[in-house]
């Protein structure tokens, strides 16, 4: 059967930037913050692999990171005038997105809400060493470094429309403070069958 159009209503603004540290769970909290709303999830980090057809280490091992910082402004650019559709969107940025200043700027004049995902350090610190760095994370570093690019980047973090602290918390519980904290609505469809998954 045809649904009719999907309508989010109340809805202040129709997509939020989740940014924070490497390890803050931009990306859990980001695909559990969508389901709960029937919104769709898009992951920076994912579009720029799409876009530049390599992973994000081989792009910092080929071109090195200004090369990256450019990709992800352009992929940057595309999911914001994306995001102007019309349809509810939770976007994972990467961890040092937000303390671009270009990138930054761009996000801020767009008016999009923006959550800066707290945690301790030694949470986002053992979170990172769980999941491991892998292809994903060529700027994890060691401790010294991981700790000094994090006190870089917070002025940057707490510009945020909002600041939720992410730490000991399950990620199902973040989703609601934030959708509690901005007053976020649910996507409904007219047949109640749910919106986008
Ligand atoms: C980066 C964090 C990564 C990824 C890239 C650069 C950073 O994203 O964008 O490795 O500069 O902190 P996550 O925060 O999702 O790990």
């Amino acid at each position: 059967m045809r649904q009719r159009p999907a309508v989010a209503e109340g809805v202040p603004g129709n997509a939020v930037f989740l940014v924070g540290f490497m390890g803050a769970g931009k990306t859990s909290v980001g695909r559990a913050l969508a389901k709960r709303l029937n919104w769709i999830f898009e992951d920076l980090d994912d579009r720029i692999e799409q876009r530049e057809g390599r992973t994000i280490a081989e792009i910092f091992d080929a071109f090195g990171e200004p090369a990256f910082r450019q990709a992800e402004h352009a992929a940057l650019l595309q999911l914001l005038d994306e995001a102007g559709s019309g349809t509810g969107k939770v976007i994972a940025a990467g961890g040092g997105t937000f303390a671009q200043p270009d990138s930054h700027r761009m996000l801020q004049a767009s008016g999009v809400m923006t959550v800066f995902l707290d945690a301790s350090l030694p949470e986002l610190w053992a979170r990172c060493a769980r999941q491991g760095s892998g292809a994903k994370r060529p700027l994890q570093g060691s401790q010294n470094v991981f700790r000094e690019l994090h006190a870089k980047r917070l002025p940057y973090y707490r510009t945020a429309s909002l600041r939720v602290d992410a730490t000991g918390k399950q990620v199902e519980a973040i989703a609601n403070e934030i959708v509690e904290k901005l007053g976020l609505k649910k996507i409904v469809t007219r047949t109640g069958q749910g919106g986008p998954k």
